[in-house]
């Protein structure tokens, strides 16, 4: 894709020439079939680059390095998370995805009102509903012998696992899953933004009935917060129902699908995690720290130097979470994947904005992994098939046929 984006604005006078790089992170991320060393490429150049289409066509900061994304996770002063807000302006309302496109010190007051529902205690009372959920799902193509995993399982399994935390029918599901498909990948802009109003509206008419009388604990407490002292508004509650829809799809769908392709590519592995299920939290955070599907974002919010590279406000700064995870500095090896490793990574950010759901996204991933192994003896690839991948903000399958024996 050509930018369209003039000179001046690809490539500002006030960015050093040496750290230029006249690339698409999209195009550079696809190339060859392994998108992971694709971009480990960036490693070879410096920390901080100026890439003139470093996220859909638009010119940016990409940081290569763990230490300086690391860096810009915590130094929340200067690189802020309050973004123009893509779906606010989808909708043409002012619905800011909270708490993450939220600075603090408001940030914390939102977190206050999620964080009880999502520690590591509380999440546990979703194992049984989580784990229901892929026995339904896996029920549908078990005595097949295959299926087609992002269609059959990935995407359709944290679609549920949204219905029902958020206390929502699932006869709505097949809709569900086609916003959400269309609102992260369809082609056409004006397919996303039909997405992101359906979705608006079918969650603006579950809030309001939440408000009136709320289902659960979860859903009273956001419903009943206050936010330093006053009850919280009608666009600060929309933020916070649809940030959880945005947070935990396509994160959970992506991640899973690189974690199903390793386990079904490396018979070994998925033999011993068979044999010893104790084995699958560190192999969990083994597959968060070499599949980390998050390419996150920031803006400069002042003027100020960054490692000798001067930014200005306003710029934007792309952070991709799988350079930090596959540094070599940091991780010997980084593109073997070695569950062995117990690493410490930042796979879910870190920081003020560490993810909310990730002990919630990990005991879901151990799950569907458990029930997957202990349900097939056998799981590989189809064989003469050809599983296919995107890049972009998250790093995920398209297709991936496997053979379940
Ligand atoms: C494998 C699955 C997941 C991955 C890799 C992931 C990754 C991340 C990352 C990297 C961030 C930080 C973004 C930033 O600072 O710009 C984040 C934040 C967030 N995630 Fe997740 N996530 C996952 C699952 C989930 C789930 C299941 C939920 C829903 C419950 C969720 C909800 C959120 C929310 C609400 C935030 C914003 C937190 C804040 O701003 O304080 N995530 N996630």
């Amino acid at each position: 894709m050509n930018a369209p984006f003039a000179t001046a604005e690809r490539i500002p006078a006030t960015v050093p020439p040496e750290l230029v790089c006249e690339a698409d992170f999209d195009v550079l991320a696809s190339q060859g079939d392994d998108p992971w060393r694709a971009v480990a490429r960036l490693h070879e150049g410096p920390p901080v680059v100026w890439m003139t289409e470093a996220n859909f066509g638009r010119p940016g900061w990409v940081l290569t390095r763990h230490d300086v994304i690391n860096e810009a996770f915590i130094d929340y002063e200067h690189f802020s998370s309050e973004r123009p807000g893509m779906v606010a302006d989808m909708l043409g309302e002012p619905v800011r995805l909270n708490p993450i496109e939220i600075d603090p010190p408001r940030h914390h007051a939102y977190r206050k009102v999620l964080n009880p529902f999502f520690t590591p205690k509380a999440v546990k009372d979703f194992d049984d509903p989580v784990r229901q959920c892929c026995r339904e799902l896996i029920a549908k193509f078990k005595d097949r012998g295959e299926c087609e995993f992002v269609d059959e399982f990935a995407v359709p399994f944290p679609s549920y696992i949204f219905l029902d935390l958020m206390g929502m029918p699932r006869d709505r599901l097949d809709d569900f899953i086609g916003w959400q498909d269309d609102l992260m990948r369809a082609s056409d802009p004006m397919d996303r933004v039909a997405a992101a109003r359906s979705i608006y509206a079918y969650l603006k008419q579950h809030m309001l009935a939440q408000q009136e009388n709320p289902t659960n604990d979860f859903l009273r407490g956001m419903v009943t917060a206050e936010i330093d002292g006053r009850p919280i508004d009608y666009y600060e509650l929309m933020g916070m129902f649809y940030v959880l829809y945005v947070g935990g799809l396509d994160t959970v769908y992506s991640t899973l699908g690189w974690i199903m392709h390793h386990v079904a590519t490396h018979p070994d592995l998925q033999a011993r995690l068979r044999a010893d299920s104790s084995l699958l939290p560190q192999a969990i955070e083994e597959f968060s720290r070499a599949f980390s599907v998050v390419v996150t974002h920031r803006q400069v919010a002042k003027n100020f130097v960054f490692h000798g590279v001067p930014m200005k406000k306003g710029d934007e700064v792309n952070m991709p979470i799988m350079l930090a995870n596959r540094d070599p500095s940091v991780h010997e090896n980084p593109h073997v994947v070695d569950i062995d490793r117990k690493p410490r990574h930042i796979a879910f950010g870190t920081g003020t904005h560490n993810c909310l759901g990730l002990h919630l996204a990990k005991r879901e991933m151990r799950i569907v992994l458990e029930e997957f192994l202990s349900t097939f003896a056998d799981i590989r690839v189809k064989p003469g098939e050809t599983p296919r991948y995107h890049t972009g903000r998250t790093f995920g399958f398209e297709y991936l046929p496997l053979v379940l024996g």
